[in-house]
């Protein structure tokens, strides 16, 4: 749930967390924090969004053709490989928020508020993380290759279909979950922007333009 967040994050999520295009160190008081996160934490968090969309629609929608069919195994392979991607931006993702903090919503929600935006972020990491993972971990109990743009990747595992079964079925119920979780994240991003009338989602979409009460306030 896109409520900020950051400042209160969790010990798991280091308050060393800085998402926010630096500033120097003793510079870092109210009035100089950032009104917006880092560009890269931006374009990458944009980025993953339009590749779930296609994660998610290429594996729903294989169905439209026969098993077995080229365009078939080609949607499959698309969903790999661009699942694989999620995972490598998830790394660059993870990276950044251990080197840049997260700028402030103004006004500040509420502590309570700001916990639970925590557990929702932790929690959409692990998505991102754990999601392509047990794809991956899918495919080699299979024994299957692992294809990401030309390159085959290494398996995880020996063969083993019964695992692969059961992997695939935790895959799944995990997917189902994830869409659940985008789903909350997203009518939080927007009830904060359209009800609570404060700047969270302009944090993360700063070409929507800022409000006459956006400025940090010391
Ligand atoms: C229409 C869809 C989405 C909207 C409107 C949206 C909006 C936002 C906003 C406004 C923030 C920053 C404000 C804050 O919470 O402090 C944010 C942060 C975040 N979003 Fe989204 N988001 C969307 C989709 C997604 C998706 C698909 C994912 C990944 C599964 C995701 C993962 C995250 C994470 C992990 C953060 C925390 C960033 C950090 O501080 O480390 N978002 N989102
Ligand atoms: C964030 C990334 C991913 C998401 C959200 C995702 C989501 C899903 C979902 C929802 C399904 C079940 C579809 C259904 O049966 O209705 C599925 C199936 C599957 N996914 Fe993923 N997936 C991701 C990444 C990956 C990756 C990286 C791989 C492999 C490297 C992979 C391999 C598979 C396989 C093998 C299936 C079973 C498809 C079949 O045999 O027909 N997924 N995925």
């Amino acid at each position: 749930m896109p409520t900020g967040a950051v400042r209160s994050a969790p010990a798991a999520l280091s308050p060393r967390i800085r998402l926010a295009p630096s500033a120097p160190q003793s510079n870092m008081n109210a009035s100089s924090a950032s009104t917006r996160y880092h560009p890269l934490a931006i374009g990458t968090h944009w980025l993953t969004l339009l590749l779930l969309v296609a994660v998610y629609a290429l594996i729903e929608l294989r169905g439209i053709f026969p098993k077995g069919s080229d365009a078939r195994e080609a949607m499959k392979t698309w969903h790999d490989m661009l699942g694989l991607t999620v995972f490598a931006l998830v790394v660059l993702r993870l990276a950044l928020r251990t080197t840049f903090s997260a700028p402030h919503i103004v006004p500040a929600p509420p502590p309570w508020q700001q916990r639970l935006a925590s557990a929702m972020h932790l929690a959409l990491y692990a998505f991102l993380v754990v999601m392509p993972l047990l794809g991956w971990l899918t495919l080699s109990a299979k024994g299957k290759p692992i294809p990401w743009f030309g390159l085959q990747l290494p398996a995880l595992l020996d063969a083993d279909k019964a695992l692969g079964k059961r992997l695939e079925d935790v895959h799944e119920v995990i997917g189902n979950i994830g869409f659940a979780l985008i789903g909350l994240h997203a009518a939080a991003a927007l009830f904060h922007h359209y009800v609570m009338r404060d700047n969270t989602l302009r944090l993360m979409a700063p070409w929507l333009g800022r409000r006459g009460d956006d400025s940090p306030r010391s």
